[in-house]
C-alpha cells in the first residue's frame, strides 16, 4: 500500500528514487511522484498511472537535488490524478505519505479557517500543511513533524524535506512500515528494503512513534516526544537480483518456478530425521508450553488466511487439538474469545498487515502466546511476536502471492509435526516416515512444473469463460478459495471457491454449459464423494477440469479436461494442487492480456484497514 521511498546524499536524487519507487511498485500502482530540493527550492513532478509515465514526466522535464523524496500510490482518499498524487507541499515543506489520516476533515477544516489553501481532496495534504504552520511558528522540521505527529491521528509513515535545511531528510512512523539504510555519502528511507537492497542491506526499522532525522552521514531517533531512542541494524539477506525478473516474463512465472526451492529452503535446518522431529528454535515456546497449550488459533487475510485455513485441516488431524481460523478483520473487532493458555498464530507474507497486526496485538494482549509464520525479516509482525517461523522464500513482487502461499504450507506442517510430537501424538517412528514423504515435496512440485505445457493446453480451452467454480473437500477446500482467488486477482475473471459437499446448497443453481467446474478429486477417503459431486455437475454440461491423483482413470471419462498430481498422503496434496492452479490462472490471465504482476486495483502489502 503506497511506496515511500526518500534519499540524502552526494549522488543526483532523481535516479535513485526512481529505481527504489520501480521495486516498490507492487505496493500501489495508480500515480507517483518525487520531490528534490536544488539550492534551496523544492521542485516536484507528479503523474497518474504508473511510474513510466514519471519518468517520462521527468525525461520532460528533469530536475535535480541530491536530497529528495518518491512515491507511489494506491489510493484511499481522492481518485488517482495529478492533483492528488503526493508529495505534498505546503509553505517551503514537502511530504510523502502512507496510511490514512482519520481526523483529517477536523484538522482540514481548522487549517482552512486559519487561512490554509488545499491544492487536493487527500487525507495527507493536511500533514503538510500542519509541518508548515509549525515551521513558520519557528520549529525546525523535526520539531514540527513531531508536533504534527501529535495532532494526526491514525497510521502514517511519512518522509519529508524543507527547503530551509539542506541535506535533511525527516520521517515518522505509526502503524505503516519505514525502514532506514545508510552506505557511503548517503541516507536512505523507504517503506521496504526492497528499495535499498542496491545501496545497503543493514537497515534500521523504526519502531511506533519513532521519527527520524537523516543526513548523508547521520540517523537520530526519537520518540514522538522528542526522547531519543536506540533501534538496531538487521542484516537482510536478500540481494538485489532476487528482485530482478531473471529473464522469465513476469514476476509471478518466475515466482511458481521458485517454488521448488522456496520450500526447500523453508523446510532447511528444521527437523531431524532420526528423532522424526521438527526442530524450531526461534519458535519461541518451550516444549513444555506447547504441551499445555489449550486451544490454536490461525489469524491472517487474503491469501495467507487460504494457508491458515489449510493449517486447521492439517493440525487438527496431526495434532488433534482444536483450531480456530479467522480473518484479521473479523477477528480484531469482535470481542474474541482467546484464552491464555492459547496459542495464537498469524500469518503473513509482508509481516505488515494492517489487520493481521492487530489481531495479533489483540491476542498478545489477551495473554496468549503469538507465533507468526512470516516471510519478510524484521517486519512489523515478526518483531511483535513471541516466536517466528520465518518462511525462506525471498522477496516475493508478483501481487498475487504464490511461492509465499506454499512456504507458509510448508511452515505449517513444520508446525504441525512439532506440535504432534511434543504433545506425544506421533511417535519417533511415524514422525520418521511423515517427515520422508514430507521432504519429498519440492522434487514433485519441480514434476508439475515441467508439465506446464498441458496446463496452458487446459488454458487455451477455457480463458473466454467468464465465471469459474472451484471445488474441494476436506484439506483441499481452502485450496479451492486459493484457486478461484488467483483466477480473479489476475484474470478479472469471476471465480468462486466452494466446499464440494456444498455445491448442491447454492451454487449448482449457476451451473451450465458456460461455466467451467474445477475439481480437486485426489484419491483420499472422500473420493467417491467428490466424484459424485463432478457426475452432479456434469448432468448440467458444465465443462470440467479434473485435477486428480496419478493413475485415476474413472475421471478420465467423465471430466473434459484432467490433470494429474502425483501420488501422495491426502494431506500432502494442498501443495501439489496449487502448483497447477496457480499455473491454470497465471495461463488464463496471459491469454487474456492482463496486466498479471500489477492488477487493477490491487496493492501487494495491505497496511491500512
Ligand atoms: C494482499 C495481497 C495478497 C495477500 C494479502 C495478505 O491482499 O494482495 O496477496 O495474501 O494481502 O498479505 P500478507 O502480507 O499478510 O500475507
Amino acid at each position: 500500500m503506497c511506496g515511500i521511498v526518500g534519499y540524502v546524499g552526494d549522488q543526483e536524487a532523481v535516479p535513485i528514487l526512481l529505481d527504489g519507487l520501480r521495486r516498490l511498485e507492487y505496493r500501489g500502482y495508480d500515480s507517483a511522484g518525487v520531490a528534490v530540493l536544488h539550492e534551496g527550492t523544492i521542485e516536484v513532478r507528479r503523474s497518474v498511472g504508473k511510474l513510466i509515465n514519471l519518468e517520462k514526466a521527468l525525461a520532460d522535464r528533469a530536475i535535480h537535488g541530491r536530497t529528495g523524496i518518491g512515491h507511489t500510490r494506491w489510493a484511499t482518499h481522492g481518485k488517482p490524478s495529478e492533483q492528488n498524487a503526493h508529495p505534498h507541499r505546503s509553505d517551503g515543506c514537502v511530504l510523502v505519505h502512507n496510511g490514512i489520516i482519520e481526523n483529517y476533515v477536523a484538522l482540514k477544516q481548522e487549517l482552512q479557517r486559519d487561512g490554509h489553501h488545499f491544492q487536493s481532496e487527500t487525507d495527507t495534504e493536511v500533514v503538510a500543511h500542519l509541518i508548515g504552520r509549525h515551521m513558520k511558528r519557528g520549529a525546525n522540521l523535526v520539531e514540527a513533524m513531531r508536533a504534527a505527529t501529535r495532532e494526526i491521528r491514525g497510521s502514517y509513515a511519512i518522509a519529508a524535506l524543507c527547503e530551509r535545511e539542506p541535506q535533511t531528510l525527516v520521517a515518522a512512523r505509526s502503524g505503516c512500515p519505514l525502514v532506514i539504510g545508510q552506505c557511503a555519502g548517503a541516507t536512505l528511507v523507504a517503506s521496504d528494503v526492497m528499495a535499498m537492497l542496491a545501496h545497503t542491506r543493514d537497515v534500521t526499522y523504526l519502531e511506533e512513534g519513532d521519527v527520524a532525522l537523516m543526513t548523508p552521514s547521520q540517523v537520530s531517533i526519537t520518540d514522538a516526544a522528542g526522547a531519543p531512542v536506540r533501534r538496531t541494524v538487521t542484516r537482510v539477506s536478500w540481494d538485489a537480483a532476487a528482485a530482478e525478473k531473471a529473464g522469465y516474463a513476469h514476476f509471478m512465472l518466475k515466482e511458481i518456478y521458485e517454488q521448488p526451492q522456496a520450500i526447500r529452503d523453508t523446510m532447511r535446518g528444521r527437523y531431524t530425521f532420526d528423532t522424526g522431529e521438527a526442530d524450531l528454535p526461534d519458535i519461541g515456546l518451550t516444549d513444555e508450553q506447547f504441551a499445555q497449550i489449550g486451544r490454536i488459533w490461525i489469524v491472517a487475510c487474503g491469501t495467507s488466511w487460504h494457508a491458515g485455513l489449510v493449517g486447521k485441516y492439517l493440525i487438527e488431524e496431526m495434532v488433534r487439538t482444536p483450531v480456530l481460523v479467522d480473518i484479521g478483520s473479523e477477528f480484531r473487532y469482535r470481542n474474541p474469545l482467546v484464552e491464555k493458555d492459547d496459542l495464537f498464530v498469524t500469518i503473513s507474507q509482508s509481516g505488515e498487515t494492517a489487520d493481521t497486526l492487530a489481531a495479533a496485538r489483540e491476542a498478545k494482549q489477551r495473554g496468549a502466546r503469538v507465533v507468526s509464520i512470516v516471510n519478510v525479516v524484521g517486519s512489523t509482525l515478526a518483531r511483535e511476536s513471541d516466536g517466528v517461523l520465518y518462511t525462506h522464500c525471498g522477496p516475493e513482487i508478483g501481487v498475487a502471492s504464490t511461492k509465499a502461499f506454499t512456504a507458509q504450507l510448508a511452515a505449517l506442517y513444520l508446525l504441525a509435526l512439532h506440535l504432534a510430537r511434543v504433545r506425544g501424538v506421533l511417535n519417533a517412528n511415524d514422525g520418521r516416515v511423515w517427515l520422508e514423504r514430507f521432504v519429498a515435496l519440492p522434487s514433485l512440485v519441480e514434476q508439475i512444473l515441467k508439465r506446464d505445457g498441458e496446463i496452458q493446453a487446459i488454458a487455451k480451452r477455457y480463458y473466454e469463460k467468464r465465471n469459474f467454480l472451484y471445488l474441494g473437500r476436506g484439506i483441499n477446500y481452502p485450496i479451492a478459495l486459493e484457486g478461484a482467488l488467483k483466477l480473479k486477482e489476475i484474470s478479472y475473471i469471476h471465480a468462486e471457491g466452494y466446499a464440494a459437499g456444498e455445491m448442491k446448497h447454492g451454487p449448482i443453481a449457476l451451473i451450465d454449459q458456460d461455466m467451467p467446474v474445477v475439481v480437486l478429486a485426489p484419491r483420499d477417503r472422500l473420493y467417491e464423494k467428490t466424484v459424485s459431486n463432478l457426475m452432479e455437475v456434469k448432468a448440467r454440461n458444465a465443462p470440467v477440469i479434473a485435477l486428480v491423483s496419478e493413475g485415476e482413470r474413472d475421471l478420465g471419462n467423465v471430466a473434459d479436461a484432467v490433470f494429474t498430481i502425483p501420488e501422495v498422503p491426502a494431506l500432502l496434496t494442498p501443495i501439489l494442487f496449487t502448483v497447477a492452479l496457480q499455473l491454470l490462472a497465471y495461463h488464463i490471465a496471459v491469454l487474456r492480456g492482463t496486466d498479471l504482476d500489477q492488477p487493477r486495483n490491487l496493492a501487494k502489502s495491505v497496511t491500512v484497514e
